[in-house]
């Protein structure tokens, strides 16, 4: 994510959403959802939080999203979108943190951090395309159809997070702008051997946004490609 302030941004994950602080370089510059990582680069000026492109939001779930919700709200968090039911015993809810992202949480089986939203221009290409770069089995075979409001799949990632796509959606912008500059700026994935998967997507026609390099302050190395509707990708070299 972009941030403006690494402490508020630290701050606001791990008081609403019980997500631990990480150190990279000697200052809290991350938090820990579950099993993954949200890292905050630091940025001079606030990202633009209007929502034309494709990464839209984060989602956590609660087994008791009534009560997650009036806890959070009577400590101050902005609210977006108060619950609202979609089927029975289900609700979803969307939050602004500090830096003008969408956050949303639904009611589901665990207190945890649960997916990253994409809109698709095209959701089957969207589907097939990260099935293919990531090695990843949709939920659905075909696209399934939410009261003719949006069509949706869901791709699950080593049951730590899954991608979850909308489309055929009204709010899903018609020329996507890159989420480069945005307050989410790209989604990244973990592969032990980095050399193997640059030169496996490179070979397989993606388009390298930037090439392998050490990346300060996360002591880490990386790469990054464009995905589909303009998302930024990072792939990250997984040291454990
Ligand atoms: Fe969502």
């Amino acid at each position: 994510m972009n941030a403006v302030s690494l402490a508020d941004s630290v701050r606001f994950y791990s008081t609403y959403f019980d997500a631990a602080p990480v150190v990279f370089d000697g200052r809290e510059r991350a938090v820990r959802a579950g099993d993954a990582l949200i890292l905050f680069d630091e940025v001079l000026s606030p990202p633009d939080p209007a929502l034309e492109t494709t990464l839209e939001h984060v989602g956590w779930t609660r087994t008791s999203a009534e009560s997650f919700f009036l806890d959070v709200e009577s400590r101050g968090i902005t609210v977006e979108t108060p619950p609202t039911p979609l089927f029975p015993d289900f609700v979803f809810m969307y939050f602004r943190g500090p830096n003008g992202e969408r956050i949303e949480t639904t009611s589901g089986p665990t207190d945890d951090f649960a997916h990253v939203h994409l809109l698709a221009t095209d959701l089957e290409f969207a589907t097939g395309w990260y099935r293919d770069v990531f090695d990843l089995t949709p939920l659905f075979g075909e696209p399934m159809s939410f009261g003719g409001l949006f069509t949706r799949n869901n791709l699950p990632i080593d049951d730590v997070v899954s991608l979850e796509i909308f489309g055929d959606f009204s709010q899903t912008p018609a020329e996507p702008a890159p989420t480069d500059d945005r307050p989410h700026g790209h989604i990244a994935f973990a592969y032990r051997d980095l050399d193997r998967a640059f030169a496996r997507l490179e070979r397989a026609g993606l388009e390298i946004v930037d090439p392998i390099a050490d990346r300060a302050p996360w002591g880490m190395r990386s790469f990054f490609v464009r995905g589909p509707d303009r998302v930024l990708l990072e792939i990250v070299e997984d040291a454990n």
